[in-house]
């Protein structure tokens, strides 16, 4: 129940055991055209350049920026939170001109904002964060995001680490050129395979760049060979993360991608009723809640780091800290694809409130259990 990596489904554990064959074997070259059309699905697009990246969702990140900003863009992100620092130093690796649009950690960036910043900067390319582990906010108004970037014809990158596969996210309804994405939060998959996709505008840019991209593991001009039709070598493919990301994007699709929005609400609300009823206070407002990702604030007077130490001592339970401009301030207790369960809630809750009053936090313990047991009958 922390940012990520989230339970792994049996499922996926069992893939993870299928005897290797060769990343150019005919069987696997199936698998790899099974998990492009699943991730498809998962992203609600159509996208062709849909693939996983070797690597770690930072892998798939450094993908997505490296491979668009050429040396010399103006690359606009945010400074809401920790993984808008992080797509600034990729930007500013890859020789891009970092410029930044405004909002405190905690609430989400708002289009006055991205609409001025276009105005005063004129940017190449747009980065955002659609959910922010750092602070548990949602990006809303994402199609007007995209809309202010386009008629400054602009490309607008996401970072969806933790929102493919537990939050309504669709790259091509809401016009996101580039998005990317980690397998082990909302996915449950172990890291090692990330997520990313990007429409024909955004891969015409990276195929007419001047410069080659500055790291050849991750070109995505090289990388075309191999997940093209040619199938040509390039680098040996991760075999056992793609076994299991195909399984877990096989989950995925069994369950339904809107179905399993909808069960990330669902067991996310009950959790949040029932700290809210016993007198904890949530972060951001309801318009921009994360389900994945729940940011709780520390009451007064608690030690967070032992709070957080009890719950793995005592319950093997892990929630997390805060980062950054957050750190000390709130909890971080995650809700992602198969630790999305009542099972999950239902342990954790009695388990916070025992912890919390174990430092004398002045909160009501009862009424949040049986809001939660009104809540999880209706899970
Ligand atoms: C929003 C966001 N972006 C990027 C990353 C980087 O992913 P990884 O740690 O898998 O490299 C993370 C990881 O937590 C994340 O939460």
């Amino acid at each position: 129940m922390g940012p990520g990596p989230s339970d792994v489904h049996p499922r996926v554990l069992r893939a993870m055991s299928t005897p290797l064959v060769g990343h150019l074997d005919p069987s696997f070259v199936e698998i790899m055209d099974e998990v492009q059309e699943l991730l498809r699905y998962a992203f609600r697009t159509d996208n062709e350049w849909t693939i996983p990246v070797s690597g770690t969702g930072s892998a798939s990140m450094e993908a997505a920026i490296g491979n668009l900003v050429e040396p010399g863009d103006t690359v606009l992100v945010p400074t809401n939170g920790y993984f808008g620092g992080r797509m600034a130093s990729m930007a500013e690796r890859a020789g891009g001109e970092v410029v930044h649009v405004d909002a405190p950690w905690g609430e989400p960036l708002d289009p006055a904002d991205v609409e001025a910043a276009f105005a005063e900067y004129q940017p190449d390319v747009f980065g955002f964060v659609h959910a922010e582990t750092s602070t548990g906010v949602r990006q809303p108004d994402v199609p007007e995001l995209t809309s202010i970037a386009h008629e400054h014809d602009a490309y607008v990158i996401a970072d969806c680490v933790t929102s493919l596969g537990g939050v309504e996210l669709r790259v091509d309804e809401w016009d996101v050129d580039v998005a990317y994405s980690g397998p082990q939060k909302c996915l449950s998959c172990p890291p090692g395979a990330s997520p990313l996709t990007l429409n024909d505008r955004a891969m015409e840019k990276v195929l007419d760049r001047e410069e080659p991209a500055r790291s050849w593991y991750l070109d995505l001009s090289l990388l075309e060979g191999y997940w093209s039709d040619e199938r040509a070598y390039h680098h040996t493919a991760p075999i056992t993360n793609v076994y299991a990301l195909r399984e877990a994007l096989r989950l995925v699709a069994e369950e339904g991608i809107e179905q399993r929005w909808a069960r990330h609400r669902r067991v996310a609300a009950a959790l949040k009723e029932s700290l809210s009823a016993m007198g904890l206070a949530l972060n951001p407002d309801e318009a921009h809640w994360l389900p994945s990702l729940n940011a709780m604030e520390v009451p007064a007077g608690v030690d967070d780091g032992a709070v957080c130490e009890y719950l793995l001592d005592r319950y093997d339970l892990e929630i997390a800290t805060g980062l950054g401009d957050l750190d000390g301030e709130i909890f971080r207790i995650g809700c992602m694809g198969h630790s999305a369960r009542p099972a999950n809630v239902t342990l954790l809750v009695p388990a916070l409130a025992e912890a919390l009053a174990a430092q004398d936090a002045d909160i009501d313990p009862d009424a949040g259990l049986s809001v939660l047991r009104e809540r999880l009958g209706e899970v």
